[in-house]
């Protein structure tokens, strides 16, 4: 079973925090048990899913730094079937507080096995870098997702995230697979934008979501909300191409689930 899905380019921007909510808000809808881990210092995730800045704490750093179990550390929202480990500043620190930790990169592994069970599917909301916190993400990861915004700079970013799991396959012997490559903030009219789109849909051929998410100020405006744009506009563009992803991912995660049931007993062994 494909269960844990980082969100993650090592590029800002690119639509990361709104996939991992509209996604995880996706799958509630559903029926499905989902945890967000939100492993940004900024706490995006948190706040788009209506978590205030006096909630953030206990958050994921208590469960990194001091081992807290993250059944005292979660907590739930108001979207429906999702549950949430925060993001705080806090999580900025991780590289100087684990610095000569062993096993510092398994934290987030180890802390999710814990709960295994309890969630049919746990996205992990990354930030735009590739620190321990990400490495952390990549380790705990069955497969993730990478989403796009068709612009140049971010398809460089696309590039330069294969070094990073490529250098983690080097250090774990193998890392997950990639679940889909989803395309975001899509402006069709633009010339450069379809061209951009072609690259990346040679780039990683039928690893790239089918659904396109047109650019859409429903998008934008739902997080201020505090709420998915499934509640927040459910009739809008950006929440009909975010359902259609959710059906191609459910896809995936059961298509791909056996393939790769072999990754996640070579990942409990490590952990
Ligand atoms: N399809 C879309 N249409 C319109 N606006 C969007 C869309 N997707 C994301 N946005 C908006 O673009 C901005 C960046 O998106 P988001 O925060 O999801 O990116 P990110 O990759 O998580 O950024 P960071 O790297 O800073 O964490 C946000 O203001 C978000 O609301
Ligand atoms: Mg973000």
């Amino acid at each position: 079973m494909i269960k844990t899905i980082p969100v993650i380019n090592n590029k800002g921007g690119v639509g990361k925090t709104t996939t991992t909510v509209s996604l995880a808000a996706g799958l509630g809808k559903v029926g499905n048990q989902v945890l967000v881990v939100d492993l940004d210092s900024q706490g995006s995730a948190s706040f788009a899913l209506g978590l205030d800045r006096d909630d953030l704490d206990p958050s994921t750093a208590d469960v990194l730094f001091e081992e807290k179990h993250p059944s005292e550390v979660i907590q739930s929202t108001a979207t429906e079937n999702v549950d949430i480990l925060t993001g705080s500043l806090r999580l900025a620190d991780m590289g100087t507080v684990l610095s000569s930790v062993e096993g510092r990169e398994k934290r987030l592994a180890r802390a999710l096995s814990t709960i295994e069970g309890q969630y049919d599917a746990i996205l992990i909301d990354c930030a735009p870098s590739t620190s321990l916190l990400t490495v952390n993400a990549l380790v705990a990861a069955d497969a993730f997702v990478i989403p796009v915004s068709p612009s140049y700079l971010s398809l460089e970013g696309v590039v330069s995230l294969g070094e990073v799991v490529k250098n983690v396959r080097m250090s774990l012997g193998e890392a997950a697979p990639v679940l889909g490559v989803l395309l975001t903030m899509v402006q069709r009219d633009d010339e450069e934008t379809r061209a951009i789109i072609e690259e990346v849909r040679h780039h990683y051929g039928g690893k790239v979501f089918d659904t396109e998410v047109q650019y859409d100020p429903a998008l934008e405006e739902a997080p201020t909300r505090g709420a998915s744009v499934f509640d927040y506009a459910p009739d809008s563009q950006g929440a009909v191409q975010y359902r259609e992803v959710v059906g191609e991912m459910l896809d995936r995660m059961e298509r791909y689930g056996s393939v790769y049931s072999t990754v996640r007993e070579k990942k409990s062994e490590r952990t």
